[in-house]
């Protein structure tokens, strides 16, 4: 079969090595040193300033609201808008907290909001506070406008960029576009710590924030620095109780210290890994643009593609239902886009009822799917993926051990 997550770790064998000799050596597995490693360098990596490393993607997103909250940059029942097409834990934190979700439907041709899918939602909720952006599947629409949009109405940024780890437009990598961004370590992500997320920002008093909100609300993991000060502000001068002292709301989403020497070891490996998705996707959308059942995405606004998975979508469920069965017979393991339109989810609906403006997030749900864009692809293999691609009906290349 060809799997959607071939393997646990980019090259696996020495990498389950190299975590054994560390735990046998340890004398710490709590948030630690190796956690703060990975934090400076995925920081570098990616280009900012401070990097939060977290339990999870859901995490990382639950922390960046609650900090964004703690901070009075949001208030309860401000209008929080998301793109239709995510993850449920982006938009749960939302209701959780007392904010009022406004979903913001996708264009076909990329599957990502674009600032004109964002206007006309500005345009029936002008009071919009915050855009929580989706990068979906290694792709963004028009960011640069979007950007400028949230910039005049005075509309905080913040991208969800679990997907899209790597992946540049004009020039800057996404997660770069706003005050804040999230990231996923997920197994079947780009790279994978197991479980794993993080936060990225330039923000000084955002990172701070961050830390207290990822450990109970205490100042534990602050620097010195930030000690000294958050003390002074709440007047904690006895070091035997400020261990103890709780500043602000918080939860318990710590990573592990596996979680950062993961990190650490398999930095290593996303340079090439991107390139060869980027190669990968460049060839297998070739084919998926010559095919006429399909909706045709468009990628040539990106100067690097970072997609962990392809996306096929069909014009009509009909169609895809035809594709998914040729897919399933030649053994190519698929699933559907993310967690669909969210609107259309059980959780959403009982809350706040059909929401009915979506119509592409639908579309894109009902007609689409997608199969992995795996390094360690054979040749045999990405020539199967090729012809699927076009619409052609092939068997499977792997052949079964008997
Ligand atoms: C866009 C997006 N955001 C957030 C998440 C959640 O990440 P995690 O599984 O690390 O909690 C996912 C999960 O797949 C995702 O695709």
């Amino acid at each position: 079969m060809i799997k959607l997550v071939p393997g646990l770790f980019h090259n696996e064998q020495q990498t389950k090595q190299e975590l054994c000799d560390f735990i046998l050596h340890t004398n710490q597995l709590s948030i630690g040193q190796q956690c703060s490693n990975f934090e400076q360098s995925f920081a570098a990596w990616q280009g900012r300033r401070h990097c939060v490393l977290f339990s999870s993607g859901s995490s990382a997103n639950l922390a960046l609201i609650q900090a964004l909250l703690n901070l009075q940059l949001l208030e309860r029942d401000h209008l929080v808008a998301f793109s239709a097409l995510t993850w449920a834990t982006n938009v749960m934190p939302i209701i959780q907290l007392g904010l009022e979700p406004i979903p913001v439907d996708v264009e076909l041709t990329t599957l990502n909001v674009s600032s004109q899918t964002f206007q006309s939602v500005l345009d029936q909720h002008p009071n919009i506070k915050m855009l929580f952006l989706t990068n979906l599947l290694g792709f963004c629409s028009d960011l640069e406008q979007i950007t400028s949009l949230c910039a005049e109405r005075n509309i905080l940024l913040i991208e969800d960029n679990c997907e899209s780890l790597g992946t540049e437009y004009l020039g800057r990598k996404l997660g770069n576009w706003g005050l804040a961004s999230t990231f996923s370590f997920f197994v079947g992500h780009h790279m994978s710590t197991i479980e794993g997320g993080a936060v990225c920002t330039d923000d000084p008093t955002l990172d701070r924030m961050l830390r207290l909100v990822r450990a109970h609300g205490w100042d534990r993991n602050l620097s010195d620095e930030d000690k000294v000060q958050i003390r002074q502000e709440f007047q904690v001068d006895d070091t035997f109780f400020a261990n103890f002292t709780f500043y602000t709301l918080g939860y318990n989403l710590r990573p592990t210290e596996i979680t950062g020497f993961l990190g650490s070891n398999q930095l290593r490996y996303l340079p090439q890994t991107i390139q060869l998705r980027h190669r990968q996707w460049q060839k297998f959308n070739a084919d998926l643009s010559r095919n006429p059942d399909l909706i045709h995405q468009t990628t040539s606004h990106l100067s690097l593609v970072s997609n962990f998975a392809v996306p096929i979508v069909c014009h009509t469920k009909t169609i895809a239902d035809q594709y998914i069965n040729r897919f399933k017979a030649a053994d190519v393991e698929i699933r559907p886009i993310l967690g669909g339109s969210i609107p259309e989810q059980p959780f959403y609906r009982q809350a706040y009822g059909e929401t009915k403006h979506l119509t592409n997030a639908r579309i894109i749900d009902q007609g689409g799917f997608y199969f992995g864009n795996n390094s360690g692809l054979t040749a045999m293999e990405i020539d199967l993926l090729h012809q699927l691609c076009l619409g052609q009906t092939v068997l499977s290349a792997v052949v079964m051990p008997v």
